[in-house]
């Protein structure tokens, strides 16, 4: 951050391919955002702390096109982040020392925001390579093994677009893991925090089009939207308690009015659609220009559908299969090639040679990103 890459200035800066962020809106999404910012006396006073109601308001009836069903804004929750919004739902769930359940590789974020503060216990799920692929039975033999133990399990959570993974889960899965949790009586948390950036044809399907008050759907502007400054995140949830609590515990987790109109303002705007339509487009040309490069310099790749991240394959370019050679290599395209990408162990991954690439960098980035990286694997081992 100190030294970043910039084509014109400072081409021989850092080259950031590793912090999952959507650098391909602003120029789109500001004009929105400028008309959206009015000041109004309301808004310099203290207010519904979990989220005004004119945002949630909007919130639900944005989100209602996608769970395909009326949404109530009594059930949303706004809070200053995705990830305040899982703290919340681990106080909310869990005693200290209870479980939830989360398929691995997963989004490192979550150690800290379901496991820091609340004492939650984060028992993995653990799946194969190359494919990765989760089934309920793995989550039952998790739920099982965990039990078995003494240990209380609260809750599972599945991310989808999936974060590392950078694929959706399909309908009769998610079905498939509500109806075990529904049968154990334990809570469904969905992070769909990538639930706009598809691929076209991609059908994603939402918890928020099953009605059950053991799901709860995390959602937030710092992807779909790219605005991850703005620390904006939503809950979703149709179990009064859990709505009861989470508006409680907002309360040291609250966004300000001002940023709170802006979004409001942002998703009542008629052209929002074509701004989505416009962001989906993008989102592709990314995703091509990633898989090209890829392939031209012979890296595989789990093959991507959502979010904005892939998950790319250096298993061959490693000296030997060890989470020690990883960093190795890791460390090396950072020093000698001042690319970052980020290693498949920081997200819990099984296997030695995984890592994650955000292809929704600045164009320019992305470019000379994949050339340093290319090159940096032709000189390795
Ligand atoms: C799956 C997932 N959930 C939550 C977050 C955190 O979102 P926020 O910046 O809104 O706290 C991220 C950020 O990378 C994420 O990838």
């Amino acid at each position: 951050m100190e030294d970043p890459y910039d084509a014109n200035t400072n081409p021989g800066g850092y080259v950031n391919l590793g912090t999952a962020e959507n650098h391909l809106l602003f120029d789109a999404i500001a004009p929105f955002l400028r008309e959206a910012a009015v000041i109004v006396e309301a808004d310099a006073h203290y207010n519904e702390l979990y989220g005004i109601s004119f945002l949630r308001e909007a919130v639900a009836d944005f989100l209602q096109i996608r769970a395909k069903r009326p949404l109530s804004p009594e059930h949303i929750v706004i809070a200053s982040g995705a990830s305040a919004v899982l703290e919340l739902l681990a106080f909310t769930l869990c005693d200290p020392g209870d479980a939830i359940l989360i398929p691995t590789p997963y989004y490192p974020g979550f150690d800290y925001d379901l496991g820091l503060r609340s004492g939650a216990e984060l028992v993995e799920v653990p799946l194969d390579s190359p494919d990765f692929r989760l089934d309920e039975a793995r989550v039952e033999a998790a739920f099982a093994d965990a039990t078995s133990r003494g240990t209380r399990v609260r809750a599972v959570l599945l991310t989808s677009p999936h974060n590392p993974l950078g694929q959706v889960y399909d309908e009769a899965l998610v079905h498939r893991v509500v109806d075990f949790a529904t049968r154990k009586e334990i809570h469904v948390i969905l992070d769909e925090i990538y639930a706009e950036s598809l691929l076209p044809g991609v059908e994603h399907f939402s918890g928020l089009r099953i009605k059950n008050p053991l799901i709860h759907v995390v959602y937030g502007f710092a992807k779909d939207f790219g605005l991850s400054g703005y620390k904006v995140g939503i809950l979703h949830s149709e179990s009064a308690q859990v709505v009861a609590a989470t508006q409680e515990l907002s309360y040291f987790h609250t966004v300000s009015t001002v940023t709170q109109r802006m979004l409001a303002g942002l998703l009542r705007d008629p052209q929002l659609p074509e701004l989505l339509r416009y962001a989906r487009s993008r989102l592709n040309d990314s995703y091509g220009r990633v898989i090209e490069k890829l392939s031209q310099h012979g890296i595989p790749y789990l093959p991507g559908n959502g979010g904005i991240v892939i998950w790319i394959d250096l298993r061959a370019f490693l000296r030997s299969s060890s989470f020690e050679d990883e960093q190795r290599l890791w460390q090396e395209l950072l020093d000698q090639e001042r690319v970052s990408i980020s290693p498949g162990q920081a997200f819990h991954c099984k296997e030695p040679g995984w890592f994650r690439l955000c292809f929704t960098a600045p164009i320019a980035h992305l470019d000379a990103g994949l050339e340093r990286l290319g090159r940096g694997l032709t000189r390795t081992p």
